[in-house]
Protein backbone atom coordinates (compact mmCIF):
# COMPACT_ATOMS: atom_id res chain seq x y z
CA UNK A 1 0.00 0.00 0.00
CA UNK A 2 1.57 3.64 -0.79
CA UNK A 3 1.86 5.80 1.99
CA UNK A 4 2.69 9.23 2.07
CA UNK A 5 4.56 9.24 5.60
CA UNK A 6 8.18 8.98 6.56
CA UNK A 7 8.80 5.44 7.13
CA UNK A 8 7.06 1.95 7.34
CA UNK A 9 5.45 1.23 10.87
CA UNK A 10 5.86 -1.68 12.92
CA UNK A 11 2.20 -2.30 12.64
CA UNK A 12 2.60 -2.16 9.27
CA UNK A 13 3.83 -5.92 9.55
CA UNK A 14 0.05 -6.91 10.85
CA UNK A 15 -1.57 -4.57 9.17
CA UNK A 16 -0.04 -4.35 5.16
CA UNK A 17 1.61 -7.54 4.96
CA UNK A 18 1.31 -8.94 1.53
CA UNK A 19 2.98 -12.25 2.35
CA UNK A 20 0.72 -13.19 5.01
CA UNK A 21 -2.86 -11.46 3.67
CA UNK A 22 -4.48 -14.51 5.29
CA UNK A 23 -3.28 -13.11 8.55
CA UNK A 24 -3.69 -9.24 7.63
CA UNK A 25 -7.11 -10.13 7.01
CA UNK A 26 -7.26 -11.51 10.63
CA UNK A 27 -5.73 -8.89 12.15
CA UNK A 28 -7.91 -6.02 10.19
CA UNK A 29 -11.09 -7.29 10.70
CA UNK A 30 -11.90 -7.37 15.07
CA UNK A 31 -10.86 -3.60 14.83
CA UNK A 32 -13.77 -2.92 12.58
CA UNK A 33 -16.32 -4.10 15.59
CA UNK A 34 -16.17 -0.94 17.19
CA UNK A 35 -16.05 0.79 13.93
CA UNK A 36 -12.18 1.37 12.74
CA UNK A 37 -11.77 0.43 8.94
CA UNK A 38 -9.44 -1.42 7.30
CA UNK A 39 -8.23 1.59 5.32
CA UNK A 40 -7.49 3.54 8.13
CA UNK A 41 -5.24 0.61 9.94
CA UNK A 42 -3.81 0.32 6.40
CA UNK A 43 -3.09 4.01 5.17
CA UNK A 44 0.58 4.11 6.96
CA UNK A 45 -0.05 6.81 9.71
CA UNK A 46 1.30 5.29 13.02
CA UNK A 47 -0.54 3.47 15.81
CA UNK A 48 -0.26 5.21 19.01
CA UNK A 49 -1.05 2.90 22.37
CA UNK A 50 -2.52 4.69 25.19
CA UNK A 51 -1.30 2.76 28.30
CA UNK A 52 -4.51 3.75 30.38
CA UNK A 53 -3.11 3.40 34.44
CA UNK A 54 -6.66 4.93 35.49
CA UNK A 55 -10.02 2.62 36.73
CA UNK A 56 -11.80 2.29 39.78
CA UNK A 57 -9.55 0.62 41.86
CA UNK A 58 -6.80 3.01 40.76
CA UNK A 59 -8.04 6.07 42.22
CA UNK A 60 -5.08 8.25 41.59
CA UNK A 61 -4.32 8.13 38.43
CA UNK A 62 -8.55 7.95 37.61
CA UNK A 63 -8.44 11.40 35.60
CA UNK A 64 -6.64 9.30 32.78
CA UNK A 65 -9.93 8.03 31.78
CA UNK A 66 -10.74 11.71 30.68
CA UNK A 67 -7.93 12.70 29.77
CA UNK A 68 -7.73 10.16 27.47
CA UNK A 69 -10.00 11.72 25.21
CA UNK A 70 -8.00 14.57 24.92
CA UNK A 71 -4.92 12.63 24.03
CA UNK A 72 -6.98 10.90 21.08
CA UNK A 73 -7.82 14.27 20.06
CA UNK A 74 -4.31 15.14 20.02
CA UNK A 75 -2.97 11.64 18.33
CA UNK A 76 -6.08 12.06 15.13
CA UNK A 77 -5.35 15.92 14.99
CA UNK A 78 -1.60 15.04 14.35
CA UNK A 79 -2.42 11.95 12.22
CA UNK A 80 -2.11 9.14 14.18
CA UNK A 81 -4.31 6.71 15.21
CA UNK A 82 -5.12 6.20 18.87
CA UNK A 83 -5.68 2.65 20.22
CA UNK A 84 -6.22 2.41 24.52
CA UNK A 85 -5.53 -1.00 26.93
CA UNK A 86 -5.61 -1.27 30.31
CA UNK A 87 -2.06 -1.09 32.45
CA UNK A 88 -2.08 -3.23 35.38
CA UNK A 89 -3.69 -0.99 38.22
CA UNK A 90 -1.27 0.07 40.95
CA UNK A 91 -2.86 1.69 44.00
CA UNK A 92 -0.44 2.54 46.76
CA UNK A 93 -2.65 2.76 50.16
CA UNK A 94 -4.82 -0.24 48.82
CA UNK A 95 -2.68 -2.94 47.39
CA UNK A 96 -1.85 -5.35 50.22
CA UNK A 97 0.79 -6.82 50.67
CA UNK A 98 2.23 -3.70 48.95
CA UNK A 99 1.72 -1.93 45.83
CA UNK A 100 5.72 -2.69 45.30
CA UNK A 101 5.18 -6.10 44.35
CA UNK A 102 3.35 -4.78 41.22
CA UNK A 103 5.65 -2.12 39.94
CA UNK A 104 7.71 -5.73 38.21
CA UNK A 105 4.36 -7.24 37.02
CA UNK A 106 2.82 -4.09 35.64
CA UNK A 107 6.24 -3.53 34.00
CA UNK A 108 5.69 -7.20 32.81
CA UNK A 109 2.10 -6.68 31.29
CA UNK A 110 3.23 -3.53 29.49
CA UNK A 111 6.32 -4.83 27.60
CA UNK A 112 4.11 -7.75 26.60
CA UNK A 113 1.48 -5.74 25.17
CA UNK A 114 3.81 -3.26 22.96
CA UNK A 115 5.85 -6.01 22.06
CA UNK A 116 2.98 -8.60 20.92
CA UNK A 117 0.23 -5.96 19.41
CA UNK A 118 0.41 -4.04 16.49
CA UNK A 119 1.51 -0.02 18.14
CA UNK A 120 4.62 1.95 17.19
CA UNK A 121 4.63 4.32 19.84
CA UNK A 122 3.07 4.81 23.02
CA UNK A 123 1.45 7.33 25.81
CA UNK A 124 2.46 6.46 29.26
CA UNK A 125 -0.22 7.89 31.77
CA UNK A 126 1.53 7.84 34.82
CA UNK A 127 0.72 9.30 38.16
CA UNK A 128 0.44 7.22 41.32
CA UNK A 129 3.69 6.13 42.99
CA UNK A 130 4.82 3.32 40.77
CA UNK A 131 2.76 4.01 38.39
CA UNK A 132 5.47 5.58 36.53
CA UNK A 133 8.60 3.70 36.27
CA UNK A 134 6.70 0.60 35.84
CA UNK A 135 5.89 2.21 32.54
CA UNK A 136 9.08 3.71 31.91
CA UNK A 137 11.28 0.71 32.84
CA UNK A 138 9.03 -1.15 29.86
CA UNK A 139 9.10 1.54 27.74
CA UNK A 140 13.32 1.66 28.22
CA UNK A 141 12.34 -2.74 27.66
CA UNK A 142 10.34 -2.36 23.96
CA UNK A 143 12.32 1.31 22.99
CA UNK A 144 9.64 2.58 20.79
CA UNK A 145 8.73 6.31 21.16
CA UNK A 146 7.35 6.83 24.70
CA UNK A 147 5.89 10.13 26.35
CA UNK A 148 5.07 10.56 29.61
CA UNK A 149 1.48 12.36 30.88
CA UNK A 150 1.38 12.44 34.32
CA UNK A 151 -2.10 12.26 36.36
CA UNK A 152 -1.49 15.69 38.05
CA UNK A 153 -1.82 15.81 42.14
CA UNK A 154 -4.82 16.88 43.82
CA UNK A 155 -5.49 19.96 44.53
CA UNK A 156 -4.28 21.35 48.28
CA UNK A 157 -5.99 20.07 50.84
CA UNK A 158 -7.24 22.15 53.58
CA UNK A 159 -8.42 21.51 57.51
CA UNK A 160 -9.32 24.39 59.81
CA UNK A 161 -6.97 26.83 57.93
CA UNK A 162 -3.93 24.58 57.28
CA UNK A 163 -2.60 22.92 54.73
CA UNK A 164 -3.27 19.31 54.75
CA UNK A 165 -1.05 17.00 52.62
CA UNK A 166 -1.31 13.81 51.56
CA UNK A 167 0.54 11.15 53.88
CA UNK A 168 2.26 13.74 55.70
CA UNK A 169 -0.95 14.62 57.83
CA UNK A 170 -1.46 10.95 58.28
CA UNK A 171 1.71 10.58 59.92
CA UNK A 172 1.21 13.27 62.14
CA UNK A 173 -2.23 12.71 62.98
CA UNK A 174 -1.35 9.42 63.56
CA UNK A 175 1.14 10.53 66.06
CA UNK A 176 -1.06 12.63 67.72
CA UNK A 177 -3.55 9.77 67.85
CA UNK A 178 -1.14 7.55 69.75
CA UNK A 179 -0.11 10.47 71.87
CA UNK A 180 -4.26 11.00 72.90
CA UNK A 181 -4.29 14.90 71.29
CA UNK A 182 -7.26 13.81 68.82
CA UNK A 183 -9.50 11.49 68.35
CA UNK A 184 -10.42 8.54 65.43
CA UNK A 185 -13.03 11.24 64.19
CA UNK A 186 -10.73 13.84 63.99
CA UNK A 187 -8.32 11.36 62.41
CA UNK A 188 -10.90 10.72 59.95
CA UNK A 189 -11.39 14.50 59.33
CA UNK A 190 -7.88 14.87 58.69
CA UNK A 191 -7.17 11.99 56.38
CA UNK A 192 -10.27 13.51 54.19
CA UNK A 193 -9.47 16.92 53.81
CA UNK A 194 -6.23 15.75 52.57
CA UNK A 195 -7.55 14.54 49.35
CA UNK A 196 -10.00 17.26 48.26
CA UNK A 197 -9.94 16.30 44.09
CA UNK A 198 -8.86 13.90 41.81
CA UNK A 199 -5.42 13.29 41.53
CA UNK A 200 -2.57 11.62 42.89
CA UNK A 201 -0.82 12.80 46.11
CA UNK A 202 -0.08 16.40 46.65
CA UNK A 203 2.87 16.16 48.68
CA UNK A 204 6.08 15.73 47.19
CA UNK A 205 5.79 11.83 47.71
CA UNK A 206 6.66 9.12 45.33
CA UNK A 207 4.29 10.12 43.59
CA UNK A 208 5.29 14.16 42.44
CA UNK A 209 8.41 12.68 43.31
CA UNK A 210 8.61 10.26 39.87
CA UNK A 211 6.41 12.57 38.06
CA UNK A 212 9.31 15.30 38.68
CA UNK A 213 11.67 12.91 37.40
CA UNK A 214 10.13 11.67 34.67
CA UNK A 215 10.04 14.99 33.29
CA UNK A 216 13.54 15.43 34.37
CA UNK A 217 14.50 12.53 32.25
CA UNK A 218 13.13 14.40 29.36
CA UNK A 219 10.33 11.93 29.19
CA UNK A 220 7.21 14.21 29.12
CA UNK A 221 6.20 17.80 27.65
CA UNK A 222 8.01 20.53 29.67
CA UNK A 223 5.94 21.48 32.54
CA UNK A 224 3.71 18.44 32.36
CA UNK A 225 4.29 16.80 35.47
CA UNK A 226 3.10 19.92 38.49
CA UNK A 227 -0.11 20.72 36.67
CA UNK A 228 -2.73 19.47 39.41
CA UNK A 229 -5.36 17.08 37.79
CA UNK A 230 -8.19 19.02 37.81
CA UNK A 231 -6.84 22.30 36.00
CA UNK A 232 -8.16 23.37 32.74
CA UNK A 233 -3.93 23.16 31.53
CA UNK A 234 -3.87 19.11 32.70
CA UNK A 235 -6.35 18.23 29.55
CA UNK A 236 -4.21 21.04 27.39
CA UNK A 237 -1.22 19.01 28.25
CA UNK A 238 -2.98 15.74 27.42
CA UNK A 239 -3.97 16.95 24.22
CA UNK A 240 -0.15 18.40 23.20
CA UNK A 241 1.02 15.04 24.35
CA UNK A 242 -0.95 13.22 21.88
CA UNK A 243 -0.02 15.80 19.13
CA UNK A 244 3.61 15.26 20.03
CA UNK A 245 3.98 11.33 20.42
CA UNK A 246 3.05 10.93 16.70
CA UNK A 247 5.61 13.92 15.48
CA UNK A 248 8.12 11.17 18.00
CA UNK A 249 6.80 8.04 16.03
CA UNK A 250 7.52 9.72 12.37
CA UNK A 251 11.04 10.80 14.12
CA UNK A 252 11.67 7.55 15.43
CA UNK A 253 12.19 9.12 18.69
CA UNK A 254 12.80 6.36 21.01
CA UNK A 255 13.84 6.19 24.51
CA UNK A 256 16.88 4.66 24.35
CA UNK A 257 18.12 8.28 22.99
CA UNK A 258 16.38 10.41 25.90
CA UNK A 259 17.70 7.75 28.72
CA UNK A 260 21.42 8.17 29.15
CA UNK A 261 23.45 8.17 31.77
CA UNK A 262 23.71 12.15 31.62
CA UNK A 263 19.65 12.05 31.98
CA UNK A 264 19.45 10.02 35.10
CA UNK A 265 22.45 11.97 36.41
CA UNK A 266 20.61 14.85 36.05
CA UNK A 267 17.53 13.37 38.07
CA UNK A 268 19.69 12.48 40.77
CA UNK A 269 20.23 16.21 41.30
CA UNK A 270 16.64 17.26 40.49
CA UNK A 271 15.40 14.72 42.82
CA UNK A 272 17.70 16.43 46.03
CA UNK A 273 16.59 19.97 44.92
CA UNK A 274 13.32 18.61 45.24
CA UNK A 275 13.21 16.94 48.61
CA UNK A 276 12.49 13.69 46.42
CA UNK A 277 11.03 10.60 47.94
CA UNK A 278 13.68 7.95 48.93
CA UNK A 279 11.77 5.83 46.83
CA UNK A 280 13.57 7.40 43.67
CA UNK A 281 16.63 5.67 44.85
CA UNK A 282 15.44 2.17 43.85
CA UNK A 283 13.05 3.51 40.98
CA UNK A 284 15.78 5.85 39.13
CA UNK A 285 17.96 2.12 39.69
CA UNK A 286 15.77 0.10 38.03
CA UNK A 287 14.52 2.16 35.32
CA UNK A 288 18.39 3.14 34.30
CA UNK A 289 19.32 -0.45 34.54
CA UNK A 290 16.60 -1.35 32.09
CA UNK A 291 18.07 1.42 29.98
CA UNK A 292 21.44 0.00 30.12
CA UNK A 293 22.50 2.70 32.06
CA UNK A 294 24.79 2.08 35.21
CA UNK A 295 24.31 4.01 38.05
CA UNK A 296 26.90 3.30 40.93
CA UNK A 297 25.78 4.29 44.91
CA UNK A 298 29.21 6.54 44.83
CA UNK A 299 26.83 8.15 41.97
CA UNK A 300 24.21 9.24 44.54
CA UNK A 301 27.03 11.12 46.81
CA UNK A 302 29.19 12.63 43.62
CA UNK A 303 25.94 13.98 41.96
CA UNK A 304 23.41 14.37 44.55
CA UNK A 305 24.23 14.76 47.85
CA UNK A 306 25.80 18.13 47.85
CA UNK A 307 22.62 19.49 45.79
CA UNK A 308 20.36 21.63 48.33
CA UNK A 309 16.81 21.83 48.95
CA UNK A 310 15.34 24.08 46.80
CA UNK A 311 11.56 23.23 46.73
CA UNK A 312 9.34 24.49 49.32
CA UNK A 313 6.86 21.66 49.76
CA UNK A 314 5.85 19.61 52.23
CA UNK A 315 7.22 16.77 53.76
CA UNK A 316 10.66 18.97 53.66
CA UNK A 317 9.04 21.76 53.16
CA UNK A 318 5.47 23.84 53.70
CA UNK A 319 3.30 23.90 50.74
CA UNK A 320 1.55 21.37 48.23
CA UNK A 321 0.98 20.77 44.59
CA UNK A 322 -0.59 23.82 43.70
CA UNK A 323 1.85 26.23 45.00
CA UNK A 324 4.62 23.99 43.26
CA UNK A 325 3.08 24.41 39.87
CA UNK A 326 1.99 28.14 40.20
CA UNK A 327 5.69 28.84 40.90
CA UNK A 328 6.81 27.22 38.03
CA UNK A 329 7.28 23.24 38.33
CA UNK A 330 10.21 21.34 37.42
CA UNK A 331 11.26 23.63 34.83
CA UNK A 332 11.84 26.65 37.17
CA UNK A 333 13.60 24.10 39.49
CA UNK A 334 15.63 22.88 36.80
CA UNK A 335 16.07 26.57 35.71
CA UNK A 336 18.22 27.22 38.89
CA UNK A 337 20.08 24.00 38.54
CA UNK A 338 20.85 24.93 34.85
CA UNK A 339 22.31 28.44 35.55
CA UNK A 340 24.70 26.90 38.25
CA UNK A 341 25.75 24.26 35.64
CA UNK A 342 24.67 21.66 37.76
CA UNK A 343 22.61 19.46 34.60
CA UNK A 344 24.00 17.95 31.49
CA UNK A 345 21.30 19.43 29.84
CA UNK A 346 22.73 19.56 26.02
CA UNK A 347 21.20 15.99 26.11
CA UNK A 348 17.63 15.12 23.74
CA UNK A 349 13.96 15.00 25.18
CA UNK A 350 10.69 13.89 24.06
CA UNK A 351 10.08 17.16 22.96
CA UNK A 352 12.78 17.03 19.89
CA UNK A 353 14.53 19.70 21.71
CA UNK A 354 17.63 19.67 24.12
CA UNK A 355 16.80 19.54 28.15
CA UNK A 356 18.61 23.39 27.60
CA UNK A 357 16.00 24.82 24.95
CA UNK A 358 12.97 23.32 26.76
CA UNK A 359 14.40 25.53 30.06
CA UNK A 360 15.09 28.88 28.24
CA UNK A 361 12.69 31.22 30.16
CA UNK A 362 11.90 29.20 32.99
CA UNK A 363 13.00 31.14 36.01
CA UNK A 364 10.24 30.57 38.80
CA UNK A 365 7.96 33.70 39.52
CA UNK A 366 7.38 32.74 43.44
CA UNK A 367 10.71 32.24 45.08
CA UNK A 368 9.10 31.75 48.54
CA UNK A 369 8.09 28.52 46.80
CA UNK A 370 11.43 27.96 44.69
CA UNK A 371 14.26 28.88 46.13
CA UNK A 372 17.11 30.49 44.52
CA UNK A 373 20.59 28.29 44.39
CA UNK A 374 22.13 30.47 46.39
CA UNK A 375 19.54 30.52 49.13
CA UNK A 376 18.39 27.23 49.50
CA UNK A 377 15.86 25.64 52.29
CA UNK A 378 18.83 23.69 53.26
CA UNK A 379 22.30 22.97 51.77
CA UNK A 380 23.72 19.76 50.90
CA UNK A 381 19.59 18.03 50.48
CA UNK A 382 20.65 14.66 48.93
CA UNK A 383 20.56 11.25 49.90
CA UNK A 384 23.39 9.84 52.00
CA UNK A 385 24.63 6.49 51.25
CA UNK A 386 25.43 4.44 54.55
CA UNK A 387 27.34 1.03 54.32
CA UNK A 388 29.09 -0.96 57.27
CA UNK A 389 28.77 -4.68 58.79
CA UNK A 390 24.64 -4.84 59.11
CA UNK A 391 24.59 -4.13 55.38
CA UNK A 392 26.48 -3.07 51.88
CA UNK A 393 24.14 -0.21 51.44
CA UNK A 394 21.72 2.29 52.58
CA UNK A 395 20.55 5.59 52.14
CA UNK A 396 19.32 8.01 54.84
CA UNK A 397 17.11 11.36 53.19
CA UNK A 398 18.96 14.37 55.28
CA UNK A 399 16.49 17.01 53.80
CA UNK A 400 13.73 15.84 56.36
CA UNK A 401 16.38 15.82 59.61
CA UNK A 402 14.08 18.03 62.51
CA UNK A 403 16.22 20.72 64.61
CA UNK A 404 14.78 18.26 67.55
CA UNK A 405 16.34 15.45 65.49
CA UNK A 406 19.61 17.27 64.79
CA UNK A 407 20.03 18.57 67.94
CA UNK A 408 19.43 14.97 69.92
CA UNK A 409 21.52 12.99 67.80
CA UNK A 410 23.90 14.93 65.56
CA UNK A 411 24.95 17.69 67.34
CA UNK A 412 26.13 16.43 70.62
CA UNK A 413 29.50 18.11 71.89
CA UNK A 414 32.80 16.70 70.64
CA UNK A 415 31.30 14.10 67.99
CA UNK A 416 29.15 15.45 65.65
CA UNK A 417 27.34 13.39 62.74
CA UNK A 418 28.33 10.45 64.94
CA UNK A 419 25.64 8.74 67.64
CA UNK A 420 25.30 5.28 69.35
CA UNK A 421 22.10 3.71 70.04
CA UNK A 422 20.77 0.79 71.45
CA UNK A 423 18.52 -1.61 68.91
CA UNK A 424 15.16 -2.59 69.32
CA UNK A 425 14.87 -5.69 66.93
CA UNK A 426 11.48 -6.41 65.48
CA UNK A 427 10.79 -8.81 62.72
CA UNK A 428 8.08 -6.82 60.17
CA UNK A 429 5.29 -5.07 61.25
CA UNK A 430 2.82 -6.85 63.05
CA UNK A 431 5.57 -7.44 65.46
CA UNK A 432 6.12 -3.96 65.41
CA UNK A 433 2.87 -3.18 66.68
CA UNK A 434 2.34 -5.75 68.91
CA UNK A 435 5.61 -4.88 70.99
CA UNK A 436 6.19 -1.15 70.71
CA UNK A 437 4.21 -0.08 73.95
CA UNK A 438 5.58 -2.86 75.55
CA UNK A 439 7.19 -1.65 78.86
CA UNK A 440 9.57 -4.66 79.18
CA UNK A 441 11.81 -3.31 75.74
CA UNK A 442 12.34 -0.10 78.09
CA UNK A 443 12.79 2.48 74.95
CA UNK A 444 14.12 6.07 75.60
CA UNK A 445 15.69 8.61 73.46
CA UNK A 446 19.04 6.25 73.31
CA UNK A 447 17.42 3.53 71.30
CA UNK A 448 17.14 2.71 67.41
CA UNK A 449 13.85 1.22 65.89
CA UNK A 450 14.70 -1.53 63.38
CA UNK A 451 12.71 -3.79 61.51
CA UNK A 452 14.00 -6.61 59.32
CA UNK A 453 12.02 -9.19 56.84
CA UNK A 454 10.49 -6.02 55.07
CA UNK A 455 12.58 -6.23 51.85
CA UNK A 456 11.94 -7.34 48.35
CA UNK A 457 11.99 -11.00 48.95
CA UNK A 458 10.92 -10.74 52.65
CA UNK A 459 7.50 -9.06 52.65
CA UNK A 460 7.33 -9.41 49.45
CA UNK A 461 7.73 -6.37 48.01
CA UNK A 462 9.57 -4.09 50.35
CA UNK A 463 7.23 -2.37 52.84
CA UNK A 464 6.70 1.24 53.72
CA UNK A 465 7.20 0.45 57.35
CA UNK A 466 10.78 1.62 57.97
CA UNK A 467 9.32 4.93 59.44
CA UNK A 468 8.18 3.44 63.01
CA UNK A 469 6.83 5.97 65.17
CA UNK A 470 8.47 5.59 69.19
CA UNK A 471 6.23 4.19 71.84
CA UNK A 472 3.23 5.79 73.06
CA UNK A 473 4.77 6.77 75.99
CA UNK A 474 7.38 8.63 74.31
CA UNK A 475 5.49 10.94 72.03
CA UNK A 476 3.70 12.04 75.13
CA UNK A 477 7.04 13.26 76.47
CA UNK A 478 7.25 15.38 72.69
CA UNK A 479 9.73 13.35 71.24
CA UNK A 480 8.58 13.06 67.85
CA UNK A 481 11.12 11.02 65.93
CA UNK A 482 13.60 8.07 67.02
CA UNK A 483 16.34 6.92 64.54
CA UNK A 484 15.12 4.29 62.70
CA UNK A 485 16.99 1.49 60.33
CA UNK A 486 15.58 -1.33 58.30
CA UNK A 487 15.44 -3.34 55.04
CA UNK A 488 12.10 -2.12 53.89
CA UNK A 489 11.15 1.38 52.51
CA UNK A 490 8.82 4.19 54.08
CA UNK A 491 6.36 6.61 52.54
CA UNK A 492 7.70 9.21 50.28
CA UNK A 493 5.65 11.64 52.32
CA UNK A 494 7.38 10.66 55.68
CA UNK A 495 9.29 13.22 57.35
CA UNK A 496 11.21 9.90 59.11
CA UNK A 497 15.21 10.77 58.53
CA UNK A 498 15.19 6.75 58.74
CA UNK A 499 18.22 4.60 57.33
CA UNK A 500 16.64 1.97 54.91
CA UNK A 501 16.67 0.12 51.25
CA UNK A 502 18.74 -1.62 53.51
CA UNK A 503 20.50 -4.47 51.21
CA UNK A 504 21.22 -6.99 51.00
CA UNK A 505 18.04 -7.59 53.34
CA UNK A 506 17.92 -9.92 55.99
CA UNK A 507 15.59 -12.55 53.92
CA UNK A 508 18.69 -13.15 51.95
CA UNK A 509 20.94 -13.47 54.72
CA UNK A 510 22.06 -9.66 55.29
CA UNK A 511 23.57 -8.57 58.47
CA UNK A 512 20.20 -7.29 59.70
CA UNK A 513 19.62 -11.22 60.39
CA UNK A 514 21.97 -11.83 63.03
CA UNK A 515 21.51 -8.33 65.24
CA UNK A 516 19.71 -8.95 68.50
CA UNK A 517 17.87 -6.23 70.39
CA UNK A 518 20.20 -4.48 72.91
CA UNK A 519 23.34 -4.45 70.34
CA UNK A 520 24.81 -1.44 69.74
CA UNK A 521 24.92 0.30 66.74
CA UNK A 522 27.26 3.10 65.31
CA UNK A 523 26.12 5.59 62.97
CA UNK A 524 28.99 8.01 61.44
CA UNK A 525 27.21 10.19 58.88
CA UNK A 526 30.73 11.78 58.07
CA UNK A 527 32.19 8.69 57.12
CA UNK A 528 29.40 7.42 55.65
CA UNK A 529 29.53 3.97 58.36
CA UNK A 530 26.65 2.32 60.10
CA UNK A 531 27.78 -0.83 62.04
CA UNK A 532 26.68 -3.00 65.34
CA UNK A 533 29.28 -3.04 67.50
CA UNK A 534 29.70 -6.73 67.66
CA UNK A 535 32.68 -9.10 67.44
CA UNK A 536 33.44 -11.15 64.99
CA UNK A 537 32.95 -14.57 66.99
CA UNK A 538 29.44 -13.71 68.00
CA UNK A 539 28.46 -12.91 64.84
CA UNK A 540 29.16 -16.04 63.40
CA UNK A 541 27.98 -17.73 65.79
CA UNK A 542 24.55 -16.15 65.45
CA UNK A 543 24.89 -16.50 61.77
CA UNK A 544 24.86 -20.47 62.31
CA UNK A 545 21.75 -19.95 64.27
CA UNK A 546 20.28 -19.57 60.78
CA UNK A 547 18.06 -16.66 59.76
CA UNK A 548 14.47 -14.94 60.92
CA UNK A 549 11.71 -17.05 59.32
CA UNK A 550 9.55 -15.44 56.32
CA UNK A 551 5.51 -15.62 55.77
CA UNK A 552 5.17 -17.86 53.29
CA UNK A 553 3.77 -16.43 49.28
CA UNK A 554 0.39 -16.23 49.33
CA UNK A 555 -0.14 -16.06 45.89
CA UNK A 556 1.48 -17.47 42.31
CA UNK A 557 3.15 -13.81 41.37
CA UNK A 558 4.40 -13.52 45.14
CA UNK A 559 6.52 -16.54 44.41
CA UNK A 560 7.72 -15.54 40.50
CA UNK A 561 8.65 -12.16 42.57
CA UNK A 562 10.39 -13.26 44.93
CA UNK A 563 12.07 -15.93 42.90
CA UNK A 564 13.17 -13.31 40.37
CA UNK A 565 13.99 -10.18 41.97
CA UNK A 566 16.91 -8.44 43.32
CA UNK A 567 18.07 -6.09 45.87
CA UNK A 568 16.74 -2.32 46.84
CA UNK A 569 20.33 -1.16 46.11
CA UNK A 570 19.93 -2.41 42.39
CA UNK A 571 16.37 -1.22 42.12
CA UNK A 572 14.42 -4.24 42.88
CA UNK A 573 14.68 -5.52 39.32
CA UNK A 574 13.16 -8.75 37.78
CA UNK A 575 17.03 -9.48 36.97
CA UNK A 576 16.21 -11.79 34.28
CA UNK A 577 14.49 -9.50 32.48
CA UNK A 578 17.45 -6.92 32.36
CA UNK A 579 19.02 -8.58 28.80
CA UNK A 580 15.56 -7.69 27.05
CA UNK A 581 16.45 -4.47 26.18
CA UNK A 582 15.17 -3.01 22.73
CA UNK A 583 12.59 -6.17 22.00
CA UNK A 584 10.56 -4.13 19.53
CA UNK A 585 13.49 -4.86 17.17
CA UNK A 586 12.57 -8.10 16.95
CA UNK A 587 9.52 -8.69 15.29
CA UNK A 588 7.36 -11.12 17.05
CA UNK A 589 6.24 -14.26 15.09
CA UNK A 590 2.91 -14.80 12.80
FE1 LIG B 1 -1.57 7.10 44.91
FE2 LIG B 1 -0.22 8.69 46.75
S1 LIG B 1 -1.53 6.96 47.07
S2 LIG B 1 -0.39 8.87 44.64
MG1 LIG C 1 3.92 5.02 49.31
Amino acid sequence: MTSTHTRRFRSQNWFDNEERIDMTALYLERFMNYGITPEELRSGKPIIGIAQSGSDISPCNRIHLELAQRVRAGIRDAGGIPLEFPLHPIFENCRRPTAAIDRNLAYLGLVEILHGYPIDAVVLTTGCDKTTPAQLMAAATVDIPAIVLSAGPMLDGWLDGELVGSGAAIWKARKQLASGTIDNEKFLQIAAASAPSAGHCNTMGTASTMNALAEALGMSLTGCAAIPAPYRERGQMAYETGRRIVGMAHEDLRPSRILTRDAFLDAIVVNAAIGGSTNAQPHIMAMARHAGVEISPDDWMRHGHDVPLLLNMQPSGEYLGERFHRAGGVPAVMWELEHVGKLHSDRPTVTGRSMRANLQGRATCDCNVIRPYDRPLREAAGFLVLKGNLFDFAIMKTSVISDQFRQRYLQRPGRENVFECRAIVFDGSDDYHARINDPALDIDEDCMLVIRGAGPVGWPGSAEVVNMQPPDALLRRGIQNLPTLGDGRQSGTSDSPSILNASPESAVGGGLAWLRTGDIIRVDLNEGTCDALVGADVIAARKAEGFPAVPPSQTPWQELYRATVGQLETGACMELALPYRGVAARMPRH
